[in-house]
């Protein structure tokens, strides 16, 4: 399974790739306005740190508006994979970028039948968002399943991309499912690292070796 970190802070992904942890990069709106900076000058730094697929997301909601951004999002460097919304228009756009040979990333999923309409219309990848979906009393591992069956069953070559992922538990349920990859907030990726039974257990080497004679 591969890790892309879910941010848009530099920072966390300058010490992500230092780690060698990441395969790739998502952002979005929300993200990004957490940096106070434009969305063109973030994905072009994103771009000069980590040599994976980087979603970059369109803000037009119409499907010229998508495009003009898709084409613009696709100059800025070879690694962009543009992020639409899972809409008519979006989906429209979707199709239309894959006859342009520009990857794209279907974002705001929720439902199977919306992943079996991406994965027609030529997505490189389809983010399910699980961490919302589980907040609104739903299992979003449930959707992720059902997807990676459906993918299955007519060999799409969509891949699954696990998005909103809150706790180190998703990343673990993702990997058993089969997800392709895992897009994930940096606060996660230490998480995953961590176990008590290491920490006590390293003190404890740590500890012993000081009684191996020199
Ligand atoms: O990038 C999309 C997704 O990962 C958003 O996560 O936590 O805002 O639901 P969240």
């Amino acid at each position: 399974m591969k890790f892309f970190i879910d941010t848009a802070d530099l920072n966390e992904i300058r010490e992500a790739a230092r780690l060698g942890l990441i395969d790739g990069v998502t952002t979005n709106p929300s993200l990004v306005a957490k940096t106070g900076r434009k969305y063109l000058d973030v994905v072009r730094e994103i771009c000069e740190v980590v040599d994976g697929p980087i979603s970059a997301e369109v803000l037009s909601t119409d499907y010229d508006g998508m495009m003009a951004e898709a084409r613009a999002w696709a100059k800025v460097h070879r690694n962009v994979v543009v992020k639409l919304p899972l809409t008519l228009e979006g989906l429209r756009a979707t199709r239309t970028c894959k006859q342009e040979g520009t990857r794209t990333n279907v974002t705001l999923c929720f439902s199977a039948n919306q992943a079996l309409l991406a994965a027609k219309a030529g997505a490189s990848f389809i983010s399910p968002f699980v961490g919302r979906l589980d907040d609104a009393s739903e299992d979003g591992m449930n959707l992720i399943e059902d997807i990676v069956t459906i993918y299955k069953n007519y060999g799409f070559k969509t891949e699954v991309l696990v998005a909103s992922v809150r706790h180190p538990v998703h990343v673990m349920q993702a990997a058993l499912l089969g997800a392709d990859v895992c897009t994930i907030p940096y606060k996660v990726i230490e998480q995953l690292a961590k176990h008590p039974l290491t920490d006590v257990g390293l003190a404890k080497f740590i500890e012993d070796s000081k009684k191996i004679p020199r």
